[in-house]
């Protein structure tokens, strides 16, 4: 069992540059099952979920090579339409694969996807939005069996602007013939990412980034080399344990248009921030200062997975921080550890109030959730003495190199064998 060993207490100084987006580059990964010719993906994460989707791909029929940043795909032998148990629980994305599969084979087979304990986490507006376009389910024991004849491509209104249902609308419908539209689409970074590498395959796709998407089916797709989008939610998890620890830190390889509410709040608590190009610097020279209350909503409103880094970066402000959960209902699953360190946090029902306390002690503590998981290692960070971070397994699913990172900012931060 491996665990994170941090000795906290010190100023982070130095300069990172951030991996590229997790979510933006498992929904391209799915996509290219919709040619047979080659694509390169650039700036792809070296992620456990990574390795999923790539195994996914293979187990399809595809051939996928990983070197460096860049993993390259040609689906010309993918000749299945079934993914196993064991590969679809290893990841909520996997359910990603829905939309490309039917387009390719017209049927599909697969059984619920995992992923981070968040809550419930259905799959039913997936589903619904399918079944209006002409696609038939039916459940056989644990599996979803899907199938259609030819698409109804028509408009479709998504109850919740749903990320992973608006990508898999872009998915099933980028190959088909007639005219999608998505109202109250997701309008996430990650989802207008997915349609430039669909345009650049030769989608005909308008509107991501907003609430309304117009998918033109085409006839097919080609190959293509994109370049996958910076990760925001790494780059705020640099940015809360800078916050949370003191010190100067440079991230580069970061699009700041996407971290732009984040930042108004860094600000509100007291960080200075810079911006220039694709570089955020982030000096933080005083205790944070507890801002409103935090209320996370789909974008551009505040991310939920930044809600459990910001929460971290705040343990030790002063005055008294709101959070308010309103997108998964367990997302408040690292509190528990938080108070082992000393913090002060108060959890009913989905609001959880922190009151900020002079310092932290370290602790031995348990990752349950990718970004739960990353928000303990920043308070182990800011915490006096050692912090022993289990649950890696969890955490390795969305950071790639986070010791070495962490080390480079001048952390005392160390893997170690138990
Ligand atoms: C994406 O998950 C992200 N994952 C999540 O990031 C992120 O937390 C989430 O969007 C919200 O921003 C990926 O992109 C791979 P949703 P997704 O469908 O697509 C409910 C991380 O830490 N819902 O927008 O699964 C759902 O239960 C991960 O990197 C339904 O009810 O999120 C939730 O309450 C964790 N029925 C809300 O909508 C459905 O069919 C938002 O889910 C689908 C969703």
């Amino acid at each position: 069992m491996r665990r994170l060993v941090i000795y906290g207490g010190k100023p982070l100084y130095g300069t990172i540059g951030v991996q590229g987006s997790k979510n933006a580059a498992l929904p391209i990964l799915a996509a290219t099952l919709l040619t047979d010719e080659v694509c390169e993906i650039r700036n792809c994460p070296d992620l456990t979920d990574i390795h999923a989707a790539i195994q996914i791909l293979q187990s399809l029929g595809a051939r996928v090579s990983y070197h460096g940043d860049v993993v390259t795909v040609c689906a010309a032998g993918a000749n299945k339409s079934i993914i196993c148990d064991d590969l679809m629980c290893k990841m909520r994305s996997s359910v990603m694969f829905l939309g490309p599969i039917l387009s390719r084979f017209k049927q599909a087979r697969i059984t619920f996807p995992g992923g981070c304990a968040l809550g419930a986490r259905p799959i039913d507006l997936h589903i619904s939005s399918m079944q209006k376009l002409g696609v038939e389910f039916r459940e056989e024991g644990e599996s979803i069996c899907a199938r259609m004849d030819r698409l109804r491509p028509q408009t479709v209104t998504l109850m919740f602007p749903s990320v992973g249902a608006t990508e898999n609308l872009l998915l099933l419908c980028a190959v088909s013939s007639g005219e999608t539209q998505i109202i109250n689409a997701a309008r996430e970074p990650e989802v207008v990412d997915l349609q430039n590498f669909l345009n650049a395959m030769g989608a005909d796709i308008r509107g991501a980034g907003t609430d309304v998407i117009h998918i033109r089916g085409v006839a097919s797709l080609h190959g293509c080399t994109h370049r996958v989008i910076p990760d925001r939610i790494a780059a705020a998890t640099y940015a809360c344990a800078t916050v949370a620890c003191g010190g100067n830190v440079l991230l580069t390889r970061v699009e700041p248009a996407h971290l732009s509410m984040f930042l108004a709040i860094l600000r509100e608590i007291g960080a200075e921030t810079e911006v220039r190009d694709e570089q955020l610097r982030i000096r933080m020279r005083q205790r944070p200062i507890a801002p409103g209350t935090i209320k996370p909503l789909p974008y551009p409103g505040f991310p939920t997975d930044m809600q459990p880094l910001l929460m971290a970066a705040l343990l030790k402000g002063t005055g008294t921080a709101m959070f308010t959960e309103t997108i998964f209902e367990n997302r408040f699953k690292h509190v528990h550890e938080f108070l082992r360190m000393g913090a002060d946090i108060r959890v009913e029902n989905m609001n959880a109030v922190v009151r900020g306390v002079s310092g932290l002690h370290g602790a031995k503590v348990e990752a349950l959730d990718l970004r739960g998981g990353a928000a303990l290692a920043i308070a182990g960070l800011s915490a006096r003495g050692k912090t022993s971070l289990g649950g890696l397994s969890h955490i390795e699913r969305g950071y790639e190199n986070l010791t070495e990172n962490l080390r480079a900012l001048g952390a005392d931060a160390e893997m170690i064998d138990t």
